[in-house]
């Protein structure tokens, strides 16, 4: 298929690649107290050492945890928890309990000490391995030192999606899922 072009929306260029998951990061405020942060920038970034990055604007509350804490986990969420995912990518720990108000549970971390969302289907325990200042937002790029994921999420190692439906994020206020289709070479 051929697409008809026209140009795009320098403002929102980031949409065009979108959907990106919507991930949840938890990250420890020095009272021991969790607060979780919607990102949808994030990507891998090398397999050796294990590095994965998130890209969070300064005035974020969890930028300051993070620079606190050093660490954070990244929670991938799935659809059925999208009222959650919303609530914590519009409100902030610094005036809100966003644990208490979503009801999200959590759980320790094997190799760091912040906790994980058990409502989520997989994690990546990072300790904050570099912290580049980048344009408007401060790439914070984290060595996953451990990985948990749900039993039966990942048969042959890849994601079923079958039984997860992962969260994806569209722009503004839209989300999406994936359909069950899949094509393999
Ligand atoms: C779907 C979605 C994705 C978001 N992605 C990011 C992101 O990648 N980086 C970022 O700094 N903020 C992102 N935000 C905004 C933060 O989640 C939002 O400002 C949040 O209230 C910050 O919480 P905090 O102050 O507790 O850290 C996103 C918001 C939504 C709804």
């Amino acid at each position: 298929m051929i697409y008809m072009k026209k140009t795009g929306n320098m403002n929102k260029f980031y949409y065009y690649s979108f959907p990106m998951q919507a991930a949840l990061v938890t990250v420890q405020t020095k009272n021991n107290k969790t607060n979780v942060i919607t990102v949808a920038w994030h990507t891998t970034i090398s397999k050796k050492p294990p590095l994965y990055g998130i890209s969070i604007a300064p005035g974020r509350y969890s930028h300051k945890l993070i620079e606190e804490s050093k660490e954070f986990v990244i929670n991938f969420s799935s659809f059925d928890i999208l009222d959650k995912i919303h609530f914590c990518g519009t409100h902030s720990g610094r005036n809100t309990d966003k644990i208490k108000e979503t009801g999200l549970s959590l759980e320790n971390c094997k190799k760091i000490d912040a906790k994980y969302i058990m409502e989520c289907f997989a994690h990546l325990e990072c300790k904050l391995y570099d912290k580049i200042n980048i344009g408007d937002h401060t790439f914070f790029v984290g060595e996953v030192v451990n990985t948990i994921i749900d039993e039966e999420a990942f048969p042959d190692g890849m994601l079923d999606n079958k039984k997860v439906k992962p969260c994806y994020y569209v722009g503004d206020k839209v989300y999406t899922t994936i359909s069950e289709e899949k094509r393999g070479f």
